[in-house]
């Protein structure tokens, strides 16, 4: 089974093919020849050391019988990767085996690999040819699509960077079967983002999305109906956030639309700005940033209880529980979990604030996946983070007296 999406950014002559399915990886040099990067094409791949060694073996190997000769570059895993230093490390490697701008950059892992590969392809002799292999369900669901590429400077997190659209994305369904629960569940965060987001983000093209205010919008409609057998639903939910991403990309490429504009880019924030608290206070090594993401909602949806109503409210908590979007290890840290103040005073500090006083959230609102921009003061918000933190101690015990299978 496999997909084809196109990506068309408005007003530039690129556009580039999202492949999505089964057996992709194997397929490479095809769908690399159908952007134009024909056999004989220098190809520098990077990955990171925990990437299982199979799926590099498999696209060096494709590669290099299809007639490409190939470099493999294995970077640490882990943020530290995305470093001026490994860069450095990989300018040098890449002039060493003559890498030049007609030659081909392939990132081959998570967000990490991904990120640091777009912007040495950005960069390299003023922009090289770029492919984008994400091996992770966040890498697939969000960075590889869209064109942001950076890596971290001291310690802020991608503040060197820059827009490079790839040539070509090939997702591979497969390759995550090998992720742990905990990363998959990262990604399956990032995933049901969407899901809330859905008719919001794809508010030009209405008749993609059923828009009846009585029915759940199509993608909340499928992880409802998920049970033991959820994951044949996977390449559909994949594919239908890659759709979503590629639509608001494509309106948004370069988040300049008024922060207010909730089909604008900054949509795909849902629940962010909550959980770049938890991770920059719990530390990023405790919690991975779709388990904060999915904390982040959880205090989106109490922020909006008003609004939602008890039973919408307990709909979307029932299904982040059931989804096992929060896992248990994390909940189990709970005691140490950072004051309402103390994630209230980070998020002051975020970007999209015109002032520090005013905290500007996106915010779920009804019919359900459809989200607003609203500002709101840090007192204000103490009573939603109280509930979301009454409602992870509830979480803890209940998975303490029940565990839930592993995803
Ligand atoms: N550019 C964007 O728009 C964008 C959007 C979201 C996140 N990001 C960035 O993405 C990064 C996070 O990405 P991530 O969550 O994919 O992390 P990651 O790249 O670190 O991957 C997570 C771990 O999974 C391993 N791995 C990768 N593929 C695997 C597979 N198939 N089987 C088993 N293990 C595998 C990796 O070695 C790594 O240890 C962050 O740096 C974040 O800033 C970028
Ligand atoms: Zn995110």
């Amino acid at each position: 089974m496999h997909t084809t999406l196109h990506v068309s950014l408005e007003g530039q002559s690129h556009h580039y093919p999202l492949h999505i399915g089964q057996g992709i990886l194997s397929n490479l040099p095809a769908y690399m020849a159908d952007v134009g990067l024909i056999d004989g094409t220098r190809c520098f791949i990077v990955t990171d050391s925990g990437v299982p060694i199979r799926y590099v073996e498999t696209v060096g190997a494709v590669l290099e019988q299809a007639g490409y000769p190939v470099t493999v570059a294995t970077v640490m895993q882990g943020e530290g990767a995305k470093s001026i230093a490994v860069l450095e490390e990989l300018y040098a490697k890449a002039m060493a085996v003559g890498m030049n701008r007609s030659s081909v950059f392939i990132a081959l892992g998570g967000g990490i690999p991904g990120d640091l590969t777009g912007f040495l392809a950005a960069t390299y002799y003023r922009g090289a040819r770029f492919v984008q292999v994400p091996t992770t369900l966040l890498a697939q669901v969000d960075s590889s699509v869209g064109g942001k590429v950076a890596v971290n400077f001291g310690d802020v997190k991608n503040c060197i960077g820059a827009f490079k659209q790839p040539d070509v994305v090939c997702m591979d369904l497969e390759v995550l079967q090998s992720l742990s629960p905990s990363q998959y569940a990262a990604g399956l965060a990032e995933l049901f983002k969407y899901a809330l987001i859905e008719r919001s983000a794809l508010a030009v093209e209405p008749h993609s999305v059923e828009a009846s205010p009585l029915n759940m919008p199509w993608m909340l409609e499928r992880f409802e109906g998920l049970e033991t057998g959820w994951k044949t639903e996977l390449s559909t939910l994949v594919e239908h956030a890659c759709r979503i991403k590629a639509a608001v990309v494509i309106r948004d490429e370069h988040e300049q639309a008024t922060t207010f504009d909730a089909t604008g880019r900054v949509c795909l924030n849902l629940g962010h700005t909550f959980g770049h608290a938890y991770e920059a206070t719990l530390g990023y090594n405790t919690v991975l940033h779709g388990h904060a993401v999915a904390m982040g909602m959880v205090c989106s949806v109490f922020a909006q209880a008003d609004v939602l109503g008890d039973v919408t409210v307990s709909r979307v908590l029932n299904l982040i529980h059931e989804l096992g979007l929060i896992p248990y290890d994390v909940l189990a840290t709970l005691p140490e979990w950072p004051s309402p103040e103390a994630l209230l005073q980070v998020m002051a500090k975020d970007k999209k604030n015109m002032d520090a006083s005013r905290i500007r959230l996106i915010l779920p609102v009804l019919p359900l996946g459809q989200v607003v921009v609203q500002e709101r003061s840090a007192r204000q918000l103490i009573p939603s983070i109280v509930k979301a933190h009454e409602y992870f101690r509830h979480q803890l015990e209940a998975l303490m007296a029940n565990p839930i299978p592993q995803l």
